[in-house]
């Protein structure tokens, strides 16, 4: 009599398959990526020190989302102290190149440079804070605020931090490969496939609940999919059924 891998207490006629196992963790396997999401404070407050130690003018935090989901407005924050020295101006970088400039002596003070990925709002810009509106994977960089004093120091100070636009899976991973029934010497070997993220996600197999055996694992580069270049990941599980 063949054996099956099977779920029979579960009752499911069509259940009698190690699929139907890892069919049912599926939901479990998830994006580990959704994890690191949480882990992240967001967004990230940074206590800089000036670059000087001498003169007055100070930056005292930069807040930049370290990472955002595309689609949403991101707003960069930068505080800095004057003590007593007038603004000159205030200036944003992504990358090395300038897309914001807030000069308070000039009209209207706000100013913006055409960027790829990076769309001013203007109205809701100011001098401690630009928003960028719908940000898109091109957004993710290295952003730089610069602030000046007004003459006769022109004293400069700046700091800078990394925002990673992600774009998280659509839907959970899907299996694929696998045979509804198998008999005792057979061999499993099924897929599990992720949506299109970035960056791409991370797939664990588990076989009733317990992560499977390294040496099951047959790990696939992932591909690279669509203009934006999202990232599918792949994993696959391969081992014999045993009595
Ligand atoms: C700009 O600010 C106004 C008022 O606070 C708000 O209603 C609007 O949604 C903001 N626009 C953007 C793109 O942030
Ligand atoms: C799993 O995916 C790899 C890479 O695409 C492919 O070579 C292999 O045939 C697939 N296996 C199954 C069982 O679908
Ligand atoms: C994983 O598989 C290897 C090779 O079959 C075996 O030596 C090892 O004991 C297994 N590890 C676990 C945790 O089952």
């Amino acid at each position: 009599m063949g054996a099956t891998l099977n779920r029979r207490r579960r009752g499911q006629s069509q259940s009698q398959s190690a699929i139907a196992l890892a069919v049912a963790v599926a939901p479990s396997l998830g994006c580990t990526f959704w994890n690191l999401l949480l882990l992240l404070p967001l967004p990230l407050a940074i206590l800089l020190s000036s670059a000087s130690s001498v003169e007055s003018l100070t930056m005292t935090e930069i807040r930049i989302p370290k990472h955002i989901m595309r689609h949403e407005d991101a707003v960069l924050g930068c505080k800095f102290d004057l003590d007593g020295e007038s603004l000159y101006s205030v200036k944003w970088y992504k990358d090395g190149f300038e897309f914001y400039r807030y000069v308070p002596r000039d009209m209207p003070p706000g100013q913006v440079f055409p960027l790829p990925g990076v769309d001013v709002e203007l109205q809701n810009s100011t001098d401690i804070a630009v928003v960028l509106r719908s940000v898109s994977l091109q957004s993710t960089g290295r952003y730089r605020c610069e602030v000046s004093g007004e003459a006769p120091s022109f004293q400069t100070v700046s700091g800078h931090e990394d925002m990673i636009v992600v774009v998280t899976p659509k839907h959970g991973p899907q299996i694929t490969g696998g045979q509804p029934r198998y008999q005792i010497g057979d061999m499993v070997r099924v897929n599990c496939t992720s949506a299109a993220s970035k960056p791409v996600c991370h797939l664990s197999w588990l076989i009733n609940g317990m992560h499977a055996n390294r040496s099951l694992l047959r790990p696939y580069e992932p591909k690279v999919v669509g203009r934006e270049g999202l990232e599918v990941a792949r994993l696959g599980l391969e081992f014999r059924v045993r009595g």
